[in-house]
């Protein structure tokens, strides 16, 4: 694993887009797996001022979100397609056709979740996932005690969890329950990783995940087993490592 500290999550941004920029560069028609969550904001900041000033061309790459809630017509303005479209998809000039994201809104979720799976698939595979990491070290929404094997799924988000996403809704109460999101093995089976980490709170789940035994208990130590991760960490979230 390769780690990147930088002083600020301004300057930990800058780092973030800067790697995506040189990815989509080196393979313009990159396929991206891509996260919501207040972490990437600068990050999509950064990308959406690049493509303004032409430093990189988006207009042959494709994405993959990790997750959506479920239950959220699009329309929501906490959906995460509200999300992407709002930070990234619009900013950058993509076009519907280059983006996906699982339709919470699925009658069966079962079903959209595996059809989502396969999306990525038959779309070659991701070359590059881009993550945040969860306050108990879930990636994606893929809580402690999912299986290292899981695929695309429906999930239920933990206490933890909706409470940690209820400062974006009007209280804990509206936060969805259920969410769809890729599973551990899809997020692994990416040719390339890049975790993103920033603020104290976050420091304590980054140095288990990275630094002890892998385990259910944290997701995102499932990252040790892949063999081409980035981490890019501010000082604070990288203070225990
Ligand atoms: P955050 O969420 O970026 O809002 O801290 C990260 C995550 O839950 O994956």
């Amino acid at each position: 694993m390769e780690l990147i500290i930088c002083r600020t999550p301004e300057e930990a941004a800058q780092a973030a887009a800067q790697f995506v920029i040189d990815r989509v560069n080196a393979k313009p028609g990159i396929i991206l797996g891509l996260p919501t969550g207040g972490t990437p904001l600068g990050m999509y900041a950064e990308l959406a001022k690049a493509v303004c000033e032409k430093r990189v061309d988006m207009s042959k790459i494709t994405t993959f979100n990790l997750d959506e809630y479920c239950g959220l017509p699009v329309s929501d303005p906490q959906s995460y397609y509200t999300f992407m479209n709002t930070n990234f998809y619009v900013p950058c000039g993509l076009s519907a056709t280059q983006t996906n994201i699982p339709n919470g809104e699925a009658a069966d979720p079962d079903a959209e979740a595996l059809a989502y799976d396969n999306a990525i698939r038959a779309a070659g595979g991701l070359d590059l996932q881009v993550l945040g990491i969860g306050h108990n070290g879930h990636i994606g929404f893929n809580e402690p005690g999912t299986s290292p094997d899981s695929r695309t799924h429906a999930v239920w988000l933990t206490e933890q969890t909706r409470q940690a996403n209820a400062r974006f809704f009007a209280g804990l109460a509206d936060v969805p329950t259920r969410a769809i999101s890729m599973g551990i093995g899809t997020i692994l089976e990416a040719r390339e990783i890049l975790l993103l980490a920033n603020g104290a709170d976050k420091a304590d789940t980054l140095a288990t995940a990275l630094r002890d035994p892998v385990t259910p208990d944290n997701p995102a130590s499932f990252l040790q087993r892949h063999p081409n991760v980035t981490i890019i960490a501010d000082l604070k979230a990288a203070a225990r490592l």
